[in-house]
């Protein structure tokens, strides 16, 4: 099947046949049969959609279910109205029963925050059904959840700014709508990938937008088009929106990561969407090591390292740590990320003035770098670049690594030009012909100095060649760059007193 005959696929058909895979764990699904019978009369809202208290870390346990006009449930669940209260939505399924990520993110919930009152939101019997017939659902599920918290509110006085709404994909939307509909403002809503199909453009009213709480933030991990539409929305529609590599491909979602695992284009898609909720699962519980994105215009600029300051709340920290910023619609913020948990790592912006010094003017450079740090080394790194590099020019460059190899303390530095690339069919034509004529001219480039910022400590050096009498290099040489002797930590600028 094609990515996109695939995607076809996922976006009209409802598959209750297929997957037995995607979600076999049934044990947040308090299997009884009351839901099937709710399921089929899916017009009238009122008691199909559940709150499953969790009170316990073992997810073999039943849970306990809030009943709205119930009070003495609110007693038996032990619902503490003092304490956060954290409300997981799921979103479209196929499977009709919580996926595996539930589990996760329930569990890492409970863990981080103790006390709090966690509800998973079920909504199964809505969800599980055509594509467009669920999101026609997302606006009366979105109601019966404000109607909860507006009971809530009238009967333990529950404050409203403790209250946390977190969504996937279709569930993103229906928080929003619990926001639109509460009575005064939720603290906070989560939403994980947002769904984009039927979403992409339409009014905020139909859509989780920056109004629907007090502050909204969004992931967003598969923004890829196919047809015209994308399963996670690619616009901006939180305070913050944070795209992890672009929004785009997720290292360790290829498909030849994930053919290993199961075969199909469906876990492709489902491991891009998905990651969202993983991202936000690793910000629960790698609370030593924050990932932080970078506001920036756009993801080109970004690959270029243009984006990495954390001036003026440039910077956030990514999933549940993120800090709440003064409302700034349409603020996107990016990072780059690892292929697995720890999804954490190190972002360097490099800037390097390339001169070009013989006979290089169509030397199409490819450098490589190796960090050494105070605790490791790297391996040797392709500088990835979009755009050709400018010769005499300052080219800007975003090296990421896995990881943390602390304080920088020297780089290597190598180049391969056109003739050394991997290109090697027209190379090697290419150098026939100069064979056959004359030695071809050697390119040399040269760089005296390296730049450096890194992303996560914000602190700036400067690199100088370690041998300052050679600073041109052939391709497949490597030139060291060590820190320079006098000021290689740069420091703020200031006004000199003199
Ligand atoms: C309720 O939550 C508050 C705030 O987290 C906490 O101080 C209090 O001990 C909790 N009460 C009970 C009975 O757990
Ligand atoms: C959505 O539901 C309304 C009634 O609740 C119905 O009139 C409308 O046709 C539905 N739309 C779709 C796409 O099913
Ligand atoms: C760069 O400058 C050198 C002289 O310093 C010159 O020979 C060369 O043509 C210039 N190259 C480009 C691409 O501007
Ligand atoms: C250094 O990095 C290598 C691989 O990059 C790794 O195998 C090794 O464990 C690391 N050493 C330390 C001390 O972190």
């Amino acid at each position: 099947m094609s990515h996109k005959a695939a995607l076809l696929w996922i976006f009209l058909c409802c598959s209750v046949s297929f997957v037995p895979a995607l979600g076999e764990n049934a044990v947040l699904k308090g299997a009884d049969d009351g839901a099937m019978d709710e399921f089929s009369d899916s017009k009238t809202q009122h008691g199909t959609v559940r709150y499953n208290m969790r009170k316990s870390l073992d997810l073999e346990q039943e849970g306990c279910y809030l009943q709205m006009g119930r009070k003495t449930c609110l007693e038996e669940c032990g619902f503490n109205a003092t304490a956060k209260s954290i409300f997981i939505i799921h979103g479209w399924t196929m499977s009709g029963m919580f996926e595996r990520w539930m589990h996760k993110l329930v569990s890492a919930v409970m863990q981080r925050e103790q006390e709090a009152n966690v509800v998973v939101v079920d909504w199964i019997p809505m969800a599980q059904q055509l594509y467009p017939d669920a999101v026609n659902h997302t606006h009366g599920v979105g109601l019966d959840i404000a109607v909860m918290i507006n009971w809530l509110q009238d009967e333990l006085q529950l404050p409203l700014e403790n209250v946390h709404l977190i969504g996937y994909s279709l569930g993103a939307h229906v928080a929003g709508y619990a926001g639109t509909f509460v009575e005064g403002t939720i603290g906070r809503i989560t939403g994980l990938d947002p769904a984009g199909p039927m979403f992409e453009g339409v009014e905020e009213e139909k859509r989780l937008s920056p109004d629907d709480a007090d502050f909204v933030d969004v992931l967003h991990t598969y923004t890829r088009e196919a047809l015209g539409v994308s399963i996670g929305i690619q616009q901006p529609i939180g305070d913050v929106d944070i795209y992890p590599n672009g929004g785009e491909v997720q290292p360790g979602c290829g498909l030849g990561d994930v053919l290993a695992v199961a075969g199909n284009f469906m876990e492709v898609m489902k491991c891009e969407h998905e990651r969202a909720v993983h991202l936000f699962v690793d910000s629960l519980m790698n609370k030593e090591h924050v990932s932080f994105a970078f506001q920036c215009t756009g993801p080109d600029r970004f690959k270029k390292g243009i984006c990495l300051s954390c001036r003026k709340n440039r910077c956030n920290n990514i999933g549940y740590n993120a800090r709440k910023m003064r409302k700034r619609r349409n603020s996107k913020m990016y990072l780059k990320t690892r292929a697995d948990t720890p999804f954490g790592g190190y972002h360097y912006q490099m800037k390097m003035h390339i001169f070009n010094r013989k006979q290089s003017d169509n030397a199409d450079p490819t450098f490589y770098v190796k960090l050494y740090g105070a605790h490791n080394d790297t391996a040797k790194m392709l500088v990835v670049h979009d755009d050709v590099i400018g010769l005499n020019l300052t080219n800007t460059f975003l090296v990421f690594t896995d990881a943390d190899i602390g304080d920088l303390l020297k780089i290597s530095l190598t180049w391969e030009g056109e003739s050394e690339s991997w290109n090697s069919v027209w190379k090697t034509f290419k150098k026939s012909l100069w064979a056959w004529n004359a030695k071809p001219p050697k390119p040399v480039l040269e760089v005296r100095r390296i730049r450096v910022k890194a992303g996560e400590t914000q602190k700036k050096f400067t690199f100088c060649a370690q041998d300052p009498s050679k600073t041109e290099i052939s391709p497949g040489e490597s030139l060291t760059f060590v820190k320079c002797r006098d000021g290689w930590e740069v420091k703020p600028r200031k006004r000199l007193l003199m």
